[in-house]
């Protein structure tokens, strides 16, 4: 018989052992694990559910929107609405701020997401992701925008799933940082990847180096001394990866160590970086926080940012400590 630890299983002996009792915050996370499992027999079925392709409409971001986006946000929005614990919701692909519908029980928590992470490679087949983070409401009122816009220090919780080869959650609670496979036959998240923990040191960088002629010097410096490999000054070879889904990189920084930037660059004055600090870089760099990495803007850690709206961009550079330090002096000394 295959015995093993849930999702849910795990976090309640968490609180327990923490003695941070909180059955509300149990009770949201089975629904946003649902919203999960719904998200990946949706993205498994591909085309045969009719469900590849871009649709005429482009979201908040004017980026031109899968309809998988639209599918995934609106299922991570009607599953999650009958959590109860909810006073309101924020997504990628929507402008304004999700009201909980009348006829539903009301909560006290806030919940942001990014329904589909890495969307461009859908139609071919290549790992995506969903990235949420948890935030407290304590007040009564209908929850405005300014309540969202809460630093990363204050998330309660944050995960991604991610729908590659097999679906897994990946999840932090301030305790740590835990992995969990979707076991299809019992439909449960199991305890697979406990205590993840990102080396300190790593040969492997992650950015889209097509972006290069609009690269700060700091970025620059960086990547130039990882490409003279062995000859250059780090003397040793570096491989690079981009798989152009935050999720899958992030992922694979928890497993064997890396180092990922998406920077500030000139590409379009108007945005500070690419991506968005509420849906993506908070809940990401929390994780990589709890399991011992860094993550920073190159002058700023990100949790400490403090949001001025719902879709800000910032300058990610995150994980195996070592290396996204010596990205931070580099910025410091330039
Ligand atoms: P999304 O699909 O939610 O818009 O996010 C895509 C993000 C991120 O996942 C990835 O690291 C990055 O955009 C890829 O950007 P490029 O296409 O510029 O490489
Ligand atoms: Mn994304
Ligand atoms: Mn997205």
């Amino acid at each position: 018989m295959q015995t093993g630890t849930t999702l849910i299983q795990f976090l309640t002996e968490e609180q327990r052992k923490t003695g941070q009792q909180n059955t509300d915050i149990l009770e949201l996370l089975t629904t946003v694990t649902i919203s999960c499992k719904r998200i990946s027999s949706a993205i498994n079925e591909g085309a045969l559910a009719g469900v590849m392709g871009s649709l005429d409409s482009e979201n908040i971001q004017g980026e031109t929107q899968k309809k998988l986006d639209v599918i995934t946000n609106e299922i991570f929005l009607h599953t999650n609405e009958r959590s109860g614990q909810l006073a309101g919701m924020a997504s990628e692909e929507m402008e304004t701020v999700y009201d909980i519908p009348a006829d539903c029980r009301r909560g006290k928590y806030l919940l942001v997401f990014d329904p589909l992470d890495g969307s461009s490679n859908v139609d071919v087949n290549i790992s995506v992701g969903t990235i949420f983070s948890i935030l407290e409401h304590n007040k009564t009122s209908h929850p405005v925008t300014a309540d969202f816009l809460q630093p990363g220090t204050r998330q309660i919780v944050a995960g991604y799933a991610l729908y590659g080869s097999s679906t897994m959650l990946v999840i932090t609670t301030g305790h740590g940082v835990n992995g969990f496979t979707l076991d299809r036959d019992v439909g449960e998240f199991m305890l697979t990847h406990p205590g993840m923990t990102i080396p300190t040191q790593t040969k492997e960088f992650a950015i889209n180096a097509s972006n290069q002629r609009f690269w700060e010097a700091p970025v620059q410096r960086y990547v130039s001394e990882c490409v003279a490999g062995k000859t250059g000054p780090r003397e040793r070879d570096f491989n690079m990866r981009w798989v152009a889904s935050m999720v899958a990189e992030v992922h694979r920084i928890l497993v064997r160590g890396g180092i990922f930037m998406y920077p500030k660059d000139t590409k379009d004055p108007t945005k500070a970086g690419k991506l968005r600090l509420m849906y993506e870089a908070n809940p990401m760099s929390f994780i990589v926080e709890q399991a011992g990495g860094v993550s920073s803007t190159g002058r700023q850690r990100i949790l400490n940012i403090q949001p001025e709206g719902l879709h800000q961009r910032v300058p990610v550079i995150l994980g195996s400590r070592e290396e996204v330090e010596r990205v931070i002096s580099y910025h410091a000394a330039n």
